[in-house]
């Protein structure tokens, strides 16, 4: 039991019908239904932080939880930071413990990317971390964006090998129409996978990573507004859609949304079921069960990595 790098999952992962699941914590519950669920299903897990956790949780708070839920599960486990967007915030996280961390220079050109990331990488490296970072933009697509939209915002495949090459990052994030949050599509879902698979040739060592890729369960959206939510026209990435990226290199795949959806769904019904209960446990309780269930859903059916531990 100890907190691992990814080297190890990827190398296991890829070219395998499987990824790894990256689910974001930001509570103690959260990080109990996840944990639980990767327990009982033997899969290999992920626990990421964005900066906003951070500051919501406070830095010790989470890495004692997630040290708590390897004591208590007896898990190796991969602590890493979910977007960091300096070199600041990555050191800080390699200096606390974290066995990953995550350079977004996404909004920065090109050359700049490289310079941020390479910075990140050696400071990562020097001290035994791994290090995730990103090119292309993850914008939100509509049915009808045009091809010069799409190649503006897209990870483009010979930049993405030039940038392996010269930043020496351990995996990759790639922008292929996945956005973050609920509302990823309008319209028919659409990822170039034709683009994925490009990537993947040119870089069939490098692990890529699938941002945004919540599938924003219809049954969680149901149930947040049969009591009370108002999150219409929600839609997120087909499962088969992550299937299928899977099977072009994508060895990790980030899920947030998936457990907001959950949780809150959840304890809306309690309180709405149950207005006499003002106990947290009351409603807590089943809002972890209801995310071990989502997340052993997706660890058995979306990412295949059931027993892949
Ligand atoms: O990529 C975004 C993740 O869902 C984290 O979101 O920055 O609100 O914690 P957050
Ligand atoms: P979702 O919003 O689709 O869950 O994406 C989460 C994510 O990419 C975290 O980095
Ligand atoms: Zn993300």
């Amino acid at each position: 039991m100890a907190l691992v790098t990814t080297k190890e999952m990827f190398a296991k992962a890829l070219n395998k019908d499987y990824a790894v699941g990256a689910f974001n914590v930001n509570n103690m519950e959260i990080i109990q239904g996840i944990v639980e669920a990767a327990q009982e299903e033997n899969a290999p897990l992920i626990l990421q932080v964005s900066a906003g956790a951070r500051k919501y949780a406070k830095p010790a708070y989470l890495t004692k939880l997630v040290e708590a839920a390897m004591i208590d599960t007896g898990l190796d486990i991969c602590l890493h930071l979910d977007h960091g967007e300096d070199f600041d915030i990555c050191k800080k996280c390699v200096d606390d413990g974290f066995t990953s961390v995550m350079i977004d220079g996404s909004k920065h050109e090109f050359e700049d990317n490289i310079r941020l990331t390479k910075e990140v990488v050696e400071y990562a490296h020097a001290h035994g971390v791994v290090v995730e970072a990103e090119l292309g933009k993850l914008a939100g697509v509509e049915d009808n964006i045009n091809v010069d939209a799409r190649s503006a915002t897209f990870t483009v495949p010979e930049e993405a090998a030039e940038f392996v090459e010269r930043t020496g990052v351990d995996s990759l994030a790639v922008a292929i129409g996945t956005s973050h949050g609920a509302y990823k599509f309008k319209g028919t879902p659409y990822l170039d996978f034709e683009r994925l698979e490009a990537i993947h040739k040119l870089i069939p060592d490098t692990p890529l990573v699938l941002h945004g890729a919540s599938t924003v369960l219809p049954e969680f959206v149901a149930r947040c507004n049969e009591y009370g939510g108002n999150i219409p026209g929600a839609q997120g990435v087909p499962e088969e859609m992550i299937l299928e990226a899977v099977k072009h290199g994508v060895c990790k795949v980030n899920i947030d949304t998936d457990l907001r959806l959950a949780m809150t769904a959840e304890i809306r019904r309690h309180l709405v079921e149950h207005p006499e209960d003002f106990d947290p446990r009351k409603y807590l309780g089943p809002a972890r069960d209801a995310i071990k269930r989502m997340v052993q859903h997706k660890i058995r059916n979306v990412l295949n990595a059931s027993g892949q531990r």
